[in-house]
């Protein structure tokens, strides 16, 4: 989506960029090479981002990276300082996915890990030591997998006669849990992995609390640009941009806490969200399910 994203970045003027999701530079890099930018402040949980970012900070002396939370946002940045767009590229990177041994890929080998960085739990912990009602909460309310119940007893099965130990084993138990003649076009696993990542990093959460300090964070002018990957999160993004821009929002049971209409402080750019072209979808089947969606701070 880096295009689409970009198309939105104003060309005319000196810009101040916080990049909340570094993951491996690919943003970060193209706007400090294709834009006027006093200073880049990039985010990222995962440790292994400072690698990437090494060649950058050789070559641009106003970026830096900050091996943090997004939520911690408003402790990251100096105080009282206010930044022209802030970008979130949510989820989980390629780098992230591609080596087994973090455990995010149900089609290699590793470890049940799925810890993007700063997390105390891992996939291990719940797959083995949960019980099996809180195992098919997760799976459900997280991934929306309705056959969340199966799974969580089969999981259960499974472990009383051997601890699950990495991400293949895992995955055999949910396909056998999922009826044959359910033919999906995605992966039987798919669902049950990404609800656990969601739940072990905490991604609900980190996106409502970052997201509503940003508007403290941003100039007027601003802009906050948030491509998201999974429903749960679009939700959450959309319902921020309705409640905050005094459009009429659908409550959801994922942000209960949005009754009113909020002050009216973004204009809502995309009116409806942007979705990547046939040929990005075709390059990088992965980006099949983002949405963009953009703000603008008007007070
Ligand atoms: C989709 S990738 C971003 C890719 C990036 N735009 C690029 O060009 O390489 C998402 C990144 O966000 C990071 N991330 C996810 N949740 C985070 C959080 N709560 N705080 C900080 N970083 C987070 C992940 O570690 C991952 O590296």
């Amino acid at each position: 989506m880096l295009d689409q994203v970009k198309s939105f970045i104003p060309k005319d003027k000196k810009i101040s960029v916080i990049d909340a999701t570094f993951g491996g530079g690919g943003y970060s890099s193209s706007i400090l090479e294709e834009f006027n930018v006093s200073e880049l402040l990039a985010i990222d949980r995962d440790p292994i981002s400072q690698i990437f970012a090494k060649k950058i900070k050789k070559k641009f002396l106003n970026f830096k990276l900050i091996n943090d939370k997004f939520s911690n946002i408003d402790k990251i940045i100096k105080k009282s300082k206010k930044y022209d767009l802030i970008i979130f590229d949510l989820g989980i990177s390629s780098n992230q996915i591609d080596i087994a041994e973090r455990g995010f890929s149900f089609q290699n080998k590793g470890p049940l890990d799925m810890n993007m960085g700063l997390s105390n739990i891992k996939a291990y912990d719940i797959i083995n030591l949960y019980d099996e009602k809180k195992i098919a909460n997760i799976i459900y309310e997280l991934g929306n997998e309705k056959f969340s119940r199966r799974i969580a007893k089969n999981i259960v099965l499974n472990r009383k006669i051997k601890f699950i130990n990495n991400t293949i084993e895992l995955a055999e138990i949910i396909q056998k849990s999922i009826p044959k003649f359910k033919k999906t076009k995605i992966h039987p696993a798919t669902k049950t992995f990404q609800a656990l990542r969601i739940y072990i990093n905490d991604e609900i959460n980190e996106l409502k609390f970052s997201l509503n300090k940003t508007l403290k964070i941003l100039k007027k002018n601003g802009l906050l640009i948030i491509v998201s990957f999974q429903s749960l999160e679009d939700r959450i993004v959309k319902d921020f941009f309705n409640h905050n821009s005094g459009k009429r929002w659908r409550s959801s049971r994922h942000y209960p806490e949005l009754v009113d209409l909020g002050p009216i402080t973004l204009k809502i750019i995309t009116k409806k969200p942007i979705r990547p072209s046939d040929n990005e979808i075709i390059l990088n089947p992965r980006s099949r399910s983002a949405k963009l969606r953009v703000a603008k701070k008007i007070q």
